[in-house]
C-alpha cells in the first residue's frame, strides 16, 4: 500500500507506541517513532525509527522534520523542549496539546481541575519536609482511616505513592525519605484520604478536533503493587450501576471540553463503599485499561486515537460482550533484569496473547497482555482463572523464577 495520508510521529517506543503504530499503518499512514533503543517494542517493520531520548532536542527535531502530526505514548516529556521544536515546525500539529499533557504530569493540578469542573475527588492536604511531623499529624487527624502520600509529579505504576496507616517511628524515617526524594525531584507532596473502595473503574474516550466525542464502556481494573494487573467489563455487566457509567462519561466530556482535547484519553476512578464516584487520575493517551479493545474486528482505542489526531472521522466504538484483559507482569519477587523469551504455550482457548518483545523482564514490568471475551459475564470469571493460571505457568517455567532470584 502506498501511504498518502499525514505522517504520524510518536514520542516514545514502548508497547503503547507499538500498538498505535500498528493501527496507524493499517490506516495507510507513514509512522515515525522516537525510541531510545533499536530493539524497543515499537521498532516494528514499516516504522521509521528515530533513535534518541525523549528530551533530546536533536532527536525531537529529527522526528518533527519527518511528520505532520506528533503524538505521545507517555506524558513524562520535557514540554519546554518539545514546545520549542514544535514552534520551529508550524505545519506540525501536536495532539494532545501541551496544556493537556502538562495537566497529566501533575496529579495535584488534576485534582484542582476536577474540583473546578465539579468532578468529585478524594480530599487531600499538603505535606512539606520542612514541617513533616506537624503535617503528618494533621493528615492523620483528618484521615483516621489512613492516607496515601503522593508525589504530585513523576509517579507511575505505583511509584511516587506510599500508603500510610498509623505512622510509627521506623515508618517515619521511610516517609521522610519518600518526601525528601519527591521534593528533591521537584514534586509537591500531598496526603490523600485512603479510599476504602469497592472497585476501581476506568473509562477510555476519544475526542476529535470538531468536538465530537465517543466513549468506550466503563471497565473494572485491579492493581497489584500499584500496577494494573487485570481489567474486565463492561463494568455494568459486573454489578456497577449504569448511572455511574453515565456520570463518568459526563465528567469525561466536561474535562475534554475544558481542555479542548484531541485524541484518546483515560480517567481512573474509585467507587467507594457507599457507591460514590471519585476521580483518581487522567492519562492523555491510549491506556492499559483500553487494551481489551484490540480484538481486531472492532475499532480499538488505538484506531480512534489515530483517527482523531489525523482529523479523520471517528469510528463508533462497538457495543461489547463481556471481556477480560490480563497483563503479564514481571514477578514482583524478581531482583534485577533478566532475559525473557516469549511464552511458547498457546494461550487459553478463545484468548489472544500480545507479547511486546521486550528483551528483559524485571519486577512489575509489563511484558505482554492477554484478552478474551465471552457471551456472558459468568464465563469471564472462568476465563480470568484460566489467564491467571496461564501466567503462573509461564513465570514458573523460566529459570530465574525457579531459582527464586
Ligand atoms: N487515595 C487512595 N486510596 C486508596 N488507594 C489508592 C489511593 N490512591 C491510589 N491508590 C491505589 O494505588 C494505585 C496507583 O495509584 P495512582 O495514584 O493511580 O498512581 P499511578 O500513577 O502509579 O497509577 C491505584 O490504582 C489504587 O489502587
Ligand atoms: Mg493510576
Amino acid at each position: 500500500m502506498t501511504a498518502v495520508g499525514p505522517r504520524l510521529g510518536i514520542l516514545g517506543g514502548g508497547q503503547l507506541a507499538r500498538m498505535l503504530a500498528e493501527s496507524a499503518m493499517r490506516h495507510g499512514l507513514r509512522v515515525a517513532v522516537l525510541a531510545e533503543a533499536a530493539d524497543a517494542p515499537a521498532a516494528i517493520p514499516g516504522v521509521d525509527l528515530v533513535l534518541g531520548a525523549l528530551d533530546e532536542p536533536a532527536a525531537l527535531e529529527a522526528l518533527a522534520a519527518r511528520c505532520d502530526v506528533l503524538t505521545v505514548e507517555n506524558e513524562f516529556l520535557d514540554l519546554d523542549r518539545l514546545g520549542a521544536v514544535v514552534a520551529r515546525h508550524p505545519s506540525v500539529h501536536l495532539h494532545p496539546s501541551r496544556p493537556a499533557i502538562a495537566l497529566a504530569q501533575d496529579k495535584l493540578e488534576q485534582k484542582r481541575v476536577f474540583s473546578r469542573l465539579g468532578i468529585p475527588t478524594a480530599e487531600y492536604t499538603l505535606v512539606r519536609v520542612a514541617s513533616l511531623d506537624d503535617d503528618l499529624r494533621r493528615a492523620a487527624g483528618r484521615f483516621p482511616g489512613g492516607f496515601v502520600l503522593k508525589w504530585s509529579r513523576f509517579g507511575y505504576d505505583g511509584r511516587g505513592n506510599r500508603v500510610v496507616g498509623r505512622p510509627g517511628a521506623a515508618e517515619r524515617d521511610a516517609i521522610a525519605e519518600f518526601c525528601r526524594a519527591g521534593e528533591a525531584a521537584g514534586a509537591t507532596i500531598y496526603a490523600e484520604r485512603r479510599v476504602d473502595f469497592a472497585a476501581e473503574v476506568a473509562m477510555v474516550s476519544t475526542r476529535a478536533h470538531d468536538g465530537r466525542q465517543v466513549f468506550f464502556p466503563l471497565v473494572v481494573s485491579r492493581q497489584d503493587h500499584g500496577v494494573c494487573r487485570e481489567v474486565f467489563g463492561p463494568a455494568t455487566a459486573f454489578g456497577v450501576a449504569a448511572d455511574i457509567e453515565r456520570d463518568v462519561a459526563g465528567h469525561m466530556a466536561a474535562l475534554a471540553t475544558d481542555l479542548d482535547y484531541c485524541g484518546t484519553f483515560a480517567v481512573e476512578w474509585f467507587i467507594d463503599r457507599d457507591g460514590a464516584l471519585l476521580a483518581n487520575e487522567m492519562a492523555p493517551r491510549v491506556h492499559n485499561t483500553g487494551h481489551y479493545t484490540l480484538f481486531g474486528d472492532e475499532p480499538s482505542q488505538f484506531d480512534l486515537h489515530v483517527q482523531a489526531v489525523t482529523g479523520r472521522p471517528l469510528s463508533a466504538p462497538a457495543v461489547r460482550d463481556p471481556f477480560v484483559m490480563r497483563n503479564l507482569l514481571g514477578p514482583f519477587s524478581l531482583r534485577g533484569a533478566h532475559p525473557c523469551p516469549a511464552p511458547s504455550e498457546p494461550p487459553p482457548a478463545g484468548t489472544l496473547l500480545y507479547w511486546y518483545d521486550k528483551r528483559t523482564v524485571s519486577a512489575g514490568r509489563k511484558m505482554g497482555h492477554l484478552t478474551g471475551r465471552a457471551a456472558i459475564a459468568g464465563a469471564i470469571e472462568r476465563m480470568r482463572d484460566a489467564l491467571r493460571d496461564y501466567e503462573r505457568r509461564f513465570w514458573a517455567g523460566l529459570s530465574f523464577e525457579r531459582q527464586g532470584t
